[in-house]
């Protein structure tokens, strides 16, 4: 779909449709559904007299002009209560509304930037979601469905703006919502993958792709390298399965001059966890392709942090393998030595995502970075605490927290801060290594991000677990069925403003 931007009156607009909003609550409508509502004769103030169209958030009223206007049909969108606005919920109202256009044939739509004018957003920040929202919206993966061709398809979203002043900030947060939402879309279509056509080797491929297109360096160690490099964790991981991992590292360099002015974005790579030998059972494995969803995000942030050019070093590292019960597979009980040198017993081996990750951190420290940021579907226990809505955040270095929380929250990708005391590390004591890899039932997830805490050796360290928000069984807004592509805006937004900072 193109999205272009074109000063005019909405109302004068030849399209398929034209899209005009209203708070809830109005009942006289002013600006440019004023103006519509007056070419149609006050159609729309009448469907408001009559409670059908109320102004709730995301509510989508589709009105035929009847020749009254040079536009087929009128949609009027809800943006429901104006304090609670924001431009999440611009996101929304833009996706909704692209999705239903699309379900009845619609193809060419204009539309006013929703929250430019009394919404308060500023003029880029909202045309940047209106694009956010409608490509995150449209998103599908047909990819294996034979005649998926076919289906129709949104040519053209045409941004209207009546004012030629604002029309150089719309049209560059446009364009910035245009990348970060075909970043998103990105990390969605490798996750949405079937794990046999997204090994270990093919995300290799995938992020090769992104650092060809943004410029960035980039290398996949194998096994060999691994061996070499004493990154014992991750091997044990990868030793149950046929398929060769790889440690995927990508580099961004923004601030050549200033090696400290560098964050590590790790993600978690299982491209598909059967549980190991501590096998899972069927419902739970049958969900288990998504479990590369951290890695595919930093591969596709790294993407758009490339585009976005800020001043900082970023380097980007997914840990990537099969976790397989193969004959050579690890066993419970198994001593493995990562390349920190550190030992950690094999409590269960369903708990690989943080052995993975433990030599992704020691790697990470080895290069001399200092701030660390990972992403992993790490735990089933954060769907019992957080559910499918937020993201859990766990950290060593408040200030890197707050950072996350505030790029999080920017993006609309919801997140909450758990604790980590040092109480709860009793539960991860070896009594042959110097940790073992669980910590038992209780507090799952906080277990879960102190063991890859140990790894972070010094260094500032944010985890997100992501085990409850990657990934949807229903769409909801601009989260589509399937991969949501959370956290990947978080992680871009967290480039941007350290760099700043
Ligand atoms: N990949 C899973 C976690 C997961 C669960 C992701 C549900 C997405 C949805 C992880 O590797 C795992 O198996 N974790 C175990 C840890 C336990 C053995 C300590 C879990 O959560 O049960
Ligand atoms: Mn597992
Ligand atoms: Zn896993």
């Amino acid at each position: 779909m193109k999205i272009k931007v074109e000063s005019n009156s909405i109302a004068e607009v030849e399209a398929g449709a034209i899209v005009v909003n209203l708070f809830e609550g109005v009942t006289q409508p002013g600006g440019a559904t004023g103006a519509v509502d007056t070419a149609l004769d006050g159609a729309i103030t009448a469907l408001i007299a009559d409670g059908e169209i109320k102004g709730e958030l995301a509510e989508t009223t589709v009105i035929h002009t009847l020749g009254r206007m040079p536009a087929t049909r009128v949609v009027v969108a809800g943006l429901g209560k104006s304090q609670d606005f924001d431009a999440d919920r611009v996101r929304r109202v833009s996706a909704t509304v692209c999705a239903r256009l699309r379900r009845i044939g619609v193809t060419d739509v204009a539309t006013i930037v929703h929250g430019a004018g009394i919404g308060g957003l500023e003029p880029r920040a909202a045309a940047q979601a209106m694009a956010e929202g409608a490509l995150l919206g449209l998103y599908r993966f047909d990819k294996y469905k034979s005649g998926g061709d076919d289906k129709n398809d949104l040519e053209a979203l045409r941004v209207v703006e009546f004012d030629p002043a604002k029309i150089p900030d719309i049209e560059s947060g446009l364009e910035a919502g245009a990348m970060l939402a075909g970043a998103v879309n990105r990390c969605r279509d490798m996750v949405n993958e079937p794990a046999n056509e997204m090994t270990p080797a093919q995300m290799a491929e995938a992020a090769l792709e992104v650092a060809l297109a943004g410029g960035l360096e980039m290398e996949a160690l194998d096994r060999g390298d691994m061996e070499e490099l004493g990154m014992g964790a991750l091997l044990g991981v990868a030793q149950g399965s046929d398929v060769p991992p790889k440690l995927i590292v990508m580099r961004y360099r923004g601030d050549p001059g200033d090696d400290s002015n560098t964050i590590a974005l790790i993600g978690k790579g299982i491209t598909f966890d059967s549980g190991g030998l501590d096998l899972k059972p069927p419902a739970g494995m049958r969900q288990m392709k998504r479990d590369m969803s951290g890695g595919a995000a930093v591969i596709a942030a790294m993407g758009a942090i490339a585009n976005l050019g800020p001043k900082i070093n970023v380097t980007g590292i997914v840990p990537a393998t099969e976790n397989m019960p193969g004959a050579n597979a690890q066993k419970p009980g198994d001593v493995v030595r990562t390349m920190n040198g550190k030992t950690i017993e094999i409590d269960n081996t369903d708990a690989e995502g943080r052995l993975v990750l433990a030599d992704a951190l020691a790697y990470a420290r080895s290069l001399g970075i200092e701030r660390i940021v990972d992403a992993a579907t790490l735990t089933g226990a954060i769907l019992t605490s957080l559910g499918k809505v937020r993201m859990g955040v766990f950290g060593n270095d408040q200030a890197l927290v707050d950072h996350v929380l505030a790029s999080a929250g920017e993006a609309g990708e919801r997140a909450w801060q758990l604790p980590m005391d040092d109480e709860y590390k009793k539960q991860y004591r070896s009594d042959v290594a110097d940790i073992k890899n669980t910590g038992g039932r209780d507090a799952g997830s906080i277990t879960g991000a102190q063991i890859i805490g140990e790894f972070a050796d010094g260094a500032a360290w944010v985890h997100l677990d992501i085990a409850g928000v990657a990934y949807g069984e229903s769409s909801s807004g601009y989260k589509p069925k399937g991969a949501t592509g959370v956290p990947v805006r978080t992680l871009v937004n967290l480039a941007v403003r350290l760099a700043g900072s």
